[in-house]
């Protein structure tokens, strides 16, 4: 079941945050996406009553950007992805949105599987986009119609 992110849910989505990024947001990070970000819509994918996968969606008229999206490692590669970019469309749409954005690492080769999967095709690079611990990273912007 995919439903709104409670403000209860967010132990369990920072334990998924944590465990999927090296530069992962803190807890401050989603407060401020709950309580202050008009733009972020917030789903959680509950299975066996835990939160397993989440998505941050900024609606901002007519382009939606996927800010976060992801699926605690013991759950990967079961689909569980796919169903949230499902989801996340379905919800551009409803909100009249035309395309859907983000940024991915370039080395994030699942993810990026995922995305082409999902329609979205790369239309740029940017440079040194992810910067951790002293280290450079690019990412690839990629777009997909709606
Ligand atoms: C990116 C991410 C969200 C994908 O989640 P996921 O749940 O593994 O995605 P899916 O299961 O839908 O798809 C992944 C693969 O599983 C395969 N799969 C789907 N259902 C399956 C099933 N029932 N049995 C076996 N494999 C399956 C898919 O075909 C896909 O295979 P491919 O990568 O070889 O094409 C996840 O890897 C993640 O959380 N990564 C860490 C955080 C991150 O990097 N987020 C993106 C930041 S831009």
């Amino acid at each position: 079941m995919i439903r709104k992110l409670r403000h209860s849910d967010l132990d369990q989505v920072m334990e998924i945050e944590e465990k999927c990024f090296h530069d992962a947001w803190k807890r401050k990070d989603y407060e401020y996406e709950i309580n202050d970000n008009p733009y972020a819509q917030l789903w959680v994918l509950v299975v066996d009553d835990k939160v397993i996968g989440y998505y941050d969606l900024w609606v901002t008229f007519e382009q939606a950007e996927v800010a976060n999206i992801a699926v605690l490692p013991e759950y990967q590669h079961r689909g569980y992805g796919k169903q949230l970019m499902k989801h996340l469309e379905q919800k551009a749409m409803e909100n009249g949105c035309e395309t859907i954005g983000l940024e991915v690492r370039v080395s994030n080769a699942d993810a990026i599987r995922l995305y082409e999967s999902q329609g979205f095709s790369v239309i740029n690079t940017k440079p040194g986009y992810y910067k951790s611990n002293g280290t450079y990273e690019d990412a690839y912007r990629m777009m997909k119609g709606i």
